[in-house]
């Protein structure tokens, strides 16, 4: 997204406080983001604010800190921890006379680094060109003036309108092309519908360990690795419980707080595997302090995608952390709520294989009923 050559790879981050929950959660996340993009934590700054400055979001104070903080550390990129007009900016690049993003392109930029099959790197492509055009709209006015007719431009265009024309038609060749694939898979889950196999996927937070717990189940060799988005591209893989049924599970995108909108927007068709799926295992860090918020935001984008509805049980990994005893948690009527495991040391892989026969039973009733009707 973003070119980061010399000391463009070690940042000063930026974190303003403005009195909301999760702010020093906020901060850390921020902390590993920029690692996960492979740049070096030179300094975080903190500050408190009553509300963003319209020109700089920082106040002058914060700004004189910043400059002195990158020479201090020659450092040669800032990161903000919050969203920045592309005007802000602007003026803050001028100022600072370095490379400054926010915390959307950050993230945005580690997608691009990520993305390996072709459907991932369309997906982050797309959302790129659409993060972009909200700048065209908002920010580039300064390029909205007469040129030469030279090229693709049309006589009397304006470069603006050039770069939204190109931009719309990228974006319309990336969106086919991504529907092409999204036809692909449904057929692929008709197939599987009709087999009556109970699909199964891993939803959770960044680094929850999602893809580790599916090498488990599967023992599939996905990149499971201590840096947030590892797996950007859905993998699915067929397994046979311990009683002989036939199970497909799909591990998806790590989900965070503040995903981006355009991020969603693309990743909506692999994020579809979790839609469609029968029983949704929504894997918590349980050893982070902050899971509740955690869940809160996998579950604001799981009703964004429209699979709200979705039976969910929770799956509490890293009890060789907590310390606590592998168990499977029910509700007062019987009904599984959660269950408490480690992926690493596989303990309560057991107790998780069997839930899922129990909901296996219980989701294929219907189907063979209504496929026999
Ligand atoms: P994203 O790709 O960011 O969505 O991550 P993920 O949810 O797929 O997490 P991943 O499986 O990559 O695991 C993240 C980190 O947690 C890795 O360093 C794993 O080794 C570690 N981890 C996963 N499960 C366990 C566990 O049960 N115990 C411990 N101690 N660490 C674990």
């Amino acid at each position: 997204m973003f070119d980061r050559p010399g000391s463009d790879s070690q940042a000063v981050l930026v974190s303003l406080d403005f009195g909301e929950p999760g702010y020093a959660e906020s901060t850390e996340e921020l902390v590993l983001l920029t690692k996960s993009a492979c740049i070096g934590v030179a300094a975080v700054l903190r500050g408190r604010r009553q509300r963003p400055d319209p020109a700089y979001f920082a106040g002058s104070g914060k700004v004189d800190e910043i400059a002195a903080a990158l020479a201090e550390n020659k450092a040669g990129l800032v990161i903000f921890n919050h969203e920045l007009s592309p005007a802000q900016e602007r003026n803050l690049e001028k100022k600072l006379r370095v490379r400054v993003i926010d915390r959307v392109s950050l993230i945005l930029d580690i997608f691009a680094q990520r993305a390996r099959s072709h459907e991932g790197k369309l997906q982050v492509e797309l959302a790129q060109l659409e993060h972009l055009a909200t700048r065209l709209v908002r920010g580039w006015s300064h390029l909205e003036r007469q040129k030469g007719g030279i090229g693709m431009r049309g006589p009397g265009e304006t470069q603006l309108e050039t770069d939204r024309r190109l931009l719309g038609k990228r974006v319309k060749v990336l969106k086919d092309k991504l529907a092409r694939h999204a036809n692909q898979r449904e057929v692929q889950r008709r197939a599987r519908q009709r087999a009556n196999v109970l699909s199964v996927s891993l939803v959770g937070y960044t680094n929850a360990g999602k893809s580790t717990l599916f090498n488990a189940l599967t023992r599939a060799g996905t990149y499971a690795a201590d840096q947030l988005f590892a797996t950007l591209d859905t993998t699915t893989r067929r397994v046979f419980l311990p009683g002989g049924a036939p199970v497909v599970i799909s591990d998806t995108v790590g989900f965070i707080r503040e995903l981006p909108h355009t991020l969603v927007a693309a990743f909506r068709a692999t994020l579809e595997e979790a839609v469609q799926a029968d029983v949704l295992l929504h894997v918590v860090d349980a050893g982070s302090p902050s899971r509740t918020e955690q869940i809160a935001a996998v579950n604001a984008v799981l009703a964004e995608i429209g699979a709200a509805h979705i039976p969910q049980i929770l799956v509490y990994n890293k009890i060789d952390l907590t310390g606590d005893s592998a168990r499977v948690e029910r509700d007062e009527y019987g009904k599984i709520c959660a269950v408490r495991i480690s992926a690493q040391t596989g303990a309560g892989l057991d107790l998780l294989r069997s839930i899922l026969e129990e909901s296996a039973a219980a989701t294929r009733t219907p189907v063979a009923r209504s496929a026999a009707a």
